[in-house]
């Protein structure tokens, strides 16, 4: 019987996909396992299921042992396995793709809109019990309508964000390795731009790129000169692709309006220059955080994981470098 390692506590649906394919090894933790935990949980498993803070590399791999065939990862983000160790190995790596993005995407709106009308500050007053009254120029934010809507990455989260930007009025330009579908970018009559032009001419500019070497610090201290005063950042991709102090730096000085971001670049600790702005918006990674959606994740991950010790065309596999 294949033995299936789970890293963390997942939704029963996934479990029991597992346990009707398989020996089940859980962890019964709720946060990711201490790395020596981790290593020995997945010793002997011929596939392991993964989230995205447990890191997979040489030494997890050799802690699994040569049988190990699979990582499945309950994230559609990979920037946690080292694939070209796993390549190395022929383990294969799956992850979570098309079932997190609505969910996804709905978050980035919140950030947005809670960022671009100061609901987070307002919030914060309300509870502090300091005096406030209504007048015409209190707590002003911006309207959405007529704005431009910058998009890094218009792939499946970032055409969602799109789409419901449009309901909001907004127009959507966008910038990104590959041009997107003819379908999607006459839906969205989304312009694409470079990178500069996108940065200069948002009024928010939200982040739906993957983290790789190319995307670290994609938006530093320089990106951030360049966007207008007035812009907001969202990023509910991956915190290193901000450079975090940067970003501290630029909203305190008023160099851009606002910034609403659920990840961070060395999670779970936040930059303390941002943890005292009233202009920024911060929530706990939460961009899947809904029952139905993990549940899905759970699903998809257990039947990549499933499939690739039967042997059988993984759902949704990653390219891995070949050995
Ligand atoms: C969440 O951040 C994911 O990559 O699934």
């Amino acid at each position: 019987m294949p033995v299936f390692a789970v890293t963390n506590r997942l939704p029963d649906s996934g479990l029991e996909l597992l346990r009707g394919a398989g020996e089940l090894r859980l962890a019964d933790a709720t946060a990711a396992l201490p790395r020596a935990d981790l290593l020995r949980h997945v010793d002997g498993a011929d596939a392991v299921l993964t989230l995205l803070n447990d890191r997979v590399d040489d030494a997890f791999l050799d802690a699994a042992g040569p049988q190990l065939c699979c990582v499945a990862n309950v994230a559609v983000g990979f920037d946690n396995i080292d694939l070209e160790a796993a390549g190395r190995r022929g383990v294969l790596v799956a992850n979570t793709p098309g079932v997190l993005d609505d969910a996804t995407a709905d978050l980035t709106m919140a950030l947005l809109l809670a960022a671009v009308r100061r609901i987070g500050e307002g919030e914060r007053l309300v509870r502090s019990g300091r005096p406030w009254a209504w007048s015409m120029s209190f707590m002003l934010g911006s309207d959405l309508r007529g704005k431009r809507l910058g998009i890094v990455g218009l792939g499946n989260v970032g055409s969602r964000v799109a789409r419901r930007a449009r309901a909001f009025g907004m127009s959507i330009a966008y910038h990104g390795r590959r041009a997107a579908s003819a379908e999607v970018v006459a839906e969205l009559e989304a312009e694409r731009l470079e990178l500069d032009e996108l940065l200069s001419s948002a009024d928010v500019l939200s982040l739906h790129c993957p983290l790789t070497a190319a995307t670290r610090h994609l938006i530093g201290a320089r990106e951030l000169a360049l966007m207008k005063p007035t812009a907001t950042l969202v990023n509910t991709a991956r915190g290193p692709v901000v450079d975090e102090r940067a970003l501290a730096e630029a909203l305190r000085e008023g160099r851009i309006a606002a910034a609403g971001l659920d990840v961070y670049e060395h999670e779970p600790a936040v930059e303390p220059g941002l943890l005292g702005l009233e202009n920024v918006v911060l929530s706990p990674h939460l961009g899947s955080a809904t029952v139905e959606t993990r549940a899905a994740m759970a699903e998809l991950a257990a039947r990549n994981a499933i499939a690739a010790v039967r042997g059988e065309a993984l759902p949704t596999p990653v390219a891995t470098p070949a050995p």
